[in-house]
Protein backbone atom coordinates (compact mmCIF):
# COMPACT_ATOMS: atom_id res chain seq x y z
CA UNK A 1 0.00 0.00 0.00
CA UNK A 2 2.81 2.47 0.70
CA UNK A 3 5.96 2.14 -1.29
CA UNK A 4 8.84 4.21 -0.31
CA UNK A 5 11.46 4.18 -3.09
CA UNK A 6 14.89 5.99 -2.91
CA UNK A 7 14.13 8.68 -1.42
CA UNK A 8 16.72 11.41 -0.45
CA UNK A 9 15.37 14.54 1.28
CA UNK A 10 17.36 17.44 2.41
CA UNK A 11 16.76 21.10 4.61
CA UNK A 12 18.23 23.40 2.79
CA UNK A 13 21.82 22.21 2.08
CA UNK A 14 21.92 19.72 4.57
CA UNK A 15 21.15 16.29 3.14
CA UNK A 16 19.50 14.50 5.76
CA UNK A 17 17.39 11.13 4.11
CA UNK A 18 19.97 9.34 1.79
CA UNK A 19 17.95 6.79 -0.54
CA UNK A 20 15.39 5.62 1.94
CA UNK A 21 13.47 2.80 0.49
CA UNK A 22 10.22 0.42 1.96
CA UNK A 23 6.89 -1.07 1.99
CA UNK A 24 4.01 -1.10 4.43
CA UNK A 25 1.97 -3.59 3.22
CA UNK A 26 -2.28 -3.78 3.97
CA UNK A 27 -2.87 -4.35 7.79
CA UNK A 28 0.73 -4.31 8.77
CA UNK A 29 2.61 -3.09 11.57
CA UNK A 30 6.01 -1.54 10.75
CA UNK A 31 8.36 -0.21 12.87
CA UNK A 32 11.90 2.37 12.58
CA UNK A 33 13.85 2.17 15.05
CA UNK A 34 16.81 4.45 15.53
CA UNK A 35 18.63 6.72 17.64
CA UNK A 36 17.96 10.94 18.00
CA UNK A 37 18.82 12.37 14.81
CA UNK A 38 18.74 9.48 12.60
CA UNK A 39 15.99 10.79 10.41
CA UNK A 40 13.35 9.24 11.69
CA UNK A 41 10.83 12.33 11.74
CA UNK A 42 12.33 13.50 8.38
CA UNK A 43 11.19 10.65 6.80
CA UNK A 44 7.64 10.40 8.20
CA UNK A 45 7.48 14.35 7.07
CA UNK A 46 8.83 13.41 3.70
CA UNK A 47 5.57 10.65 3.50
CA UNK A 48 3.30 12.98 4.90
CA UNK A 49 4.17 15.97 2.56
CA UNK A 50 5.44 17.60 4.85
CA UNK A 51 8.52 18.54 2.93
CA UNK A 52 9.42 16.95 -0.46
CA UNK A 53 12.19 14.70 -1.35
CA UNK A 54 14.66 15.67 -3.93
CA UNK A 55 14.69 12.56 -5.64
CA UNK A 56 13.40 8.88 -5.59
CA UNK A 57 9.12 8.17 -5.01
CA UNK A 58 6.45 7.74 -3.00
CA UNK A 59 3.57 5.65 -3.85
CA UNK A 60 0.07 5.19 -1.90
CA UNK A 61 -2.04 2.68 -3.14
CA UNK A 62 -0.41 2.65 -6.58
CA UNK A 63 -0.77 6.31 -6.97
CA UNK A 64 2.44 8.84 -6.70
CA UNK A 65 1.93 10.99 -3.56
CA UNK A 66 5.42 12.69 -3.59
CA UNK A 67 5.08 16.16 -4.03
CA UNK A 68 1.91 16.80 -3.24
CA UNK A 69 0.50 18.74 -0.52
CA UNK A 70 -0.08 17.68 2.96
CA UNK A 71 -3.83 18.01 2.82
CA UNK A 72 -3.97 16.06 -0.24
CA UNK A 73 -2.10 13.32 1.16
CA UNK A 74 -4.30 13.19 4.35
CA UNK A 75 -7.32 13.14 1.93
CA UNK A 76 -5.97 10.16 0.32
CA UNK A 77 -6.05 8.68 3.77
CA UNK A 78 -2.88 8.57 5.73
CA UNK A 79 -3.15 10.40 8.96
CA UNK A 80 0.40 11.34 10.69
CA UNK A 81 0.66 11.86 14.50
CA UNK A 82 3.25 14.04 15.41
CA UNK A 83 5.68 13.46 18.23
CA UNK A 84 4.79 16.73 20.00
CA UNK A 85 1.91 15.50 21.53
CA UNK A 86 0.11 18.69 21.60
CA UNK A 87 -3.60 18.35 22.24
CA UNK A 88 -6.24 21.35 22.41
CA UNK A 89 -5.12 22.08 25.89
CA UNK A 90 -7.75 24.16 26.78
CA UNK A 91 -10.62 22.79 25.54
CA UNK A 92 -12.08 19.37 26.97
CA UNK A 93 -11.52 15.77 25.46
CA UNK A 94 -14.93 15.85 23.89
CA UNK A 95 -14.25 19.33 22.40
CA UNK A 96 -10.93 17.81 20.90
CA UNK A 97 -12.56 14.86 19.49
CA UNK A 98 -15.36 16.96 17.69
CA UNK A 99 -12.58 19.27 15.81
CA UNK A 100 -11.18 15.83 14.20
CA UNK A 101 -15.16 14.86 13.47
CA UNK A 102 -16.03 17.66 11.81
CA UNK A 103 -13.39 17.94 8.63
CA UNK A 104 -14.15 14.45 8.19
CA UNK A 105 -17.83 14.80 8.31
CA UNK A 106 -18.11 11.84 11.56
CA UNK A 107 -20.63 12.70 14.31
CA UNK A 108 -19.07 13.34 17.81
CA UNK A 109 -21.13 9.89 18.88
CA UNK A 110 -19.47 7.68 15.96
CA UNK A 111 -15.70 9.58 16.95
CA UNK A 112 -16.17 8.59 20.65
CA UNK A 113 -17.02 5.57 19.68
CA UNK A 114 -14.13 5.17 17.96
CA UNK A 115 -11.89 5.93 20.65
CA UNK A 116 -14.09 4.08 23.17
CA UNK A 117 -12.84 0.89 20.94
CA UNK A 118 -9.27 1.47 21.62
CA UNK A 119 -9.36 2.71 24.94
CA UNK A 120 -12.68 2.37 26.80
CA UNK A 121 -11.48 4.64 29.60
CA UNK A 122 -11.43 7.55 27.69
CA UNK A 123 -15.43 7.88 28.35
CA UNK A 124 -14.77 9.08 32.26
CA UNK A 125 -12.69 12.22 30.58
CA UNK A 126 -14.75 13.32 27.85
CA UNK A 127 -15.50 16.03 30.04
CA UNK A 128 -11.75 16.83 31.73
CA UNK A 129 -9.62 19.58 29.74
CA UNK A 130 -7.31 17.79 27.54
CA UNK A 131 -4.46 19.63 29.23
CA UNK A 132 -5.11 17.77 32.30
CA UNK A 133 -4.62 14.51 31.12
CA UNK A 134 -1.41 12.61 31.55
CA UNK A 135 1.18 11.86 28.77
CA UNK A 136 0.14 8.61 28.14
CA UNK A 137 -3.97 9.44 27.86
CA UNK A 138 -3.12 12.80 25.86
CA UNK A 139 -1.11 10.53 22.98
CA UNK A 140 -3.88 8.10 23.28
CA UNK A 141 -6.35 10.67 22.83
CA UNK A 142 -3.97 11.85 19.54
CA UNK A 143 -4.07 8.55 18.15
CA UNK A 144 -8.06 8.17 18.67
CA UNK A 145 -8.40 11.34 17.23
CA UNK A 146 -6.57 10.05 13.95
CA UNK A 147 -8.52 7.38 13.87
CA UNK A 148 -11.78 9.13 13.29
CA UNK A 149 -12.09 9.54 9.80
CA UNK A 150 -11.16 6.01 9.20
CA UNK A 151 -7.60 5.98 7.59
CA UNK A 152 -5.86 3.63 5.91
CA UNK A 153 -2.29 4.20 7.06
CA UNK A 154 -1.20 5.69 10.30
CA UNK A 155 2.02 7.48 10.72
CA UNK A 156 2.90 7.93 14.30
CA UNK A 157 6.00 9.60 15.50
CA UNK A 158 7.57 7.92 19.15
CA UNK A 159 4.26 7.43 21.01
CA UNK A 160 6.08 5.77 23.94
CA UNK A 161 8.78 8.90 24.40
CA UNK A 162 8.97 10.54 27.67
CA UNK A 163 6.41 8.38 29.19
CA UNK A 164 6.35 6.10 32.38
CA UNK A 165 6.94 2.60 32.17
CA UNK A 166 3.31 1.89 33.48
CA UNK A 167 1.80 4.32 30.59
CA UNK A 168 3.74 2.84 27.69
CA UNK A 169 1.81 -0.70 28.76
CA UNK A 170 -1.47 1.48 28.20
CA UNK A 171 -0.02 2.63 25.10
CA UNK A 172 1.07 -0.92 24.16
CA UNK A 173 -2.42 -2.04 24.43
CA UNK A 174 -4.01 0.40 22.60
CA UNK A 175 -1.68 -0.21 19.81
CA UNK A 176 -2.16 -4.18 20.19
CA UNK A 177 -5.76 -3.29 19.84
CA UNK A 178 -5.31 -1.57 16.51
CA UNK A 179 -3.24 -3.75 14.92
CA UNK A 180 -4.44 -5.49 12.10
CA UNK A 181 -7.29 -3.50 11.60
CA UNK A 182 -5.09 -0.03 9.99
CA UNK A 183 -1.92 -0.37 8.71
CA UNK A 184 0.66 1.61 10.73
CA UNK A 185 4.07 2.66 10.28
CA UNK A 186 5.82 3.64 13.67
CA UNK A 187 8.72 5.27 15.05
CA UNK A 188 9.84 4.18 18.36
CA UNK A 189 12.73 4.03 20.32
CA UNK A 190 12.02 1.30 22.99
CA UNK A 191 12.81 -1.69 21.54
CA UNK A 192 10.84 -3.94 23.64
CA UNK A 193 7.86 -2.24 22.45
CA UNK A 194 9.40 -2.86 18.81
CA UNK A 195 9.84 -6.48 19.35
CA UNK A 196 6.39 -7.01 21.02
CA UNK A 197 4.24 -5.53 18.15
CA UNK A 198 6.46 -5.30 14.83
CA UNK A 199 5.70 -7.06 11.55
CA UNK A 200 9.06 -5.62 10.44
CA UNK A 201 11.33 -3.23 11.74
CA UNK A 202 13.60 -1.10 9.65
CA UNK A 203 16.73 0.40 11.08
CA UNK A 204 17.71 3.89 10.53
CA UNK A 205 21.09 5.33 11.32
CA UNK A 206 22.50 8.65 10.11
CA UNK A 207 19.88 8.95 7.61
CA UNK A 208 19.71 5.28 5.96
CA UNK A 209 18.14 2.01 6.87
CA UNK A 210 20.91 -0.05 7.52
CA UNK A 211 18.24 -3.40 8.01
CA UNK A 212 15.41 -4.48 7.59
CA UNK A 213 14.61 -7.14 9.91
CA UNK A 214 11.51 -9.82 9.38
CA UNK A 215 12.31 -12.79 11.22
CA UNK A 216 10.06 -12.68 14.52
CA UNK A 217 12.75 -14.16 16.65
CA UNK A 218 15.05 -11.30 15.03
CA UNK A 219 12.78 -8.50 16.60
CA UNK A 220 12.71 -10.29 20.02
CA UNK A 221 16.12 -10.17 20.41
CA UNK A 222 16.94 -6.44 21.69
CA UNK A 223 20.73 -7.31 21.83
CA UNK A 224 20.85 -7.77 18.00
CA UNK A 225 18.55 -5.08 17.51
CA UNK A 226 20.75 -2.47 19.80
CA UNK A 227 23.56 -3.69 17.54
CA UNK A 228 22.15 -2.19 14.80
CA UNK A 229 21.58 1.36 16.39
N1 LIG B 1 13.68 21.73 10.53
C1 LIG B 1 14.96 21.33 10.43
N2 LIG B 1 15.91 22.12 9.87
C2 LIG B 1 17.19 21.72 9.75
N3 LIG B 1 17.66 20.52 10.19
C3 LIG B 1 16.78 19.71 10.77
C4 LIG B 1 15.38 20.05 10.93
N4 LIG B 1 14.75 19.03 11.55
C5 LIG B 1 15.69 18.09 11.76
N5 LIG B 1 16.90 18.48 11.31
C6 LIG B 1 18.14 17.69 11.36
O1 LIG B 1 17.94 16.52 10.60
C7 LIG B 1 18.53 15.39 11.24
C8 LIG B 1 17.46 14.32 11.46
O2 LIG B 1 16.49 14.82 12.38
P1 LIG B 1 15.15 14.05 12.71
O3 LIG B 1 14.54 13.60 11.44
O4 LIG B 1 14.35 14.91 13.59
O5 LIG B 1 15.73 12.78 13.48
P2 LIG B 1 15.02 11.76 14.49
O6 LIG B 1 13.54 11.92 14.36
O7 LIG B 1 15.51 10.41 14.05
O8 LIG B 1 15.51 12.11 15.87
C9 LIG B 1 19.18 15.91 12.51
O9 LIG B 1 20.53 16.12 12.25
C10 LIG B 1 18.46 17.23 12.76
O10 LIG B 1 19.29 18.12 13.42
MG1 LIG C 1 12.09 12.40 15.73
Amino acid sequence: MLSVNNIDASYGHAKVLHAISLKVNSGEMVFIAGRNGAGKTTLLKSIAGFLTPSTGSITFDDSSIMGLPAEKIALSGIRYVFQDKRVFSQLSVKENLELAAYPVKVSIADAIQKVVSIYPKIEKFLNLRAGSLSGGQRQILLIGRALIGNPKLLLIDEPTEGLAAGTINDILNVLATMKGKVSMLIVEQNLSVVGMLADKIYMMKEGKIVQEINEKSEMTNKAKLEQCL
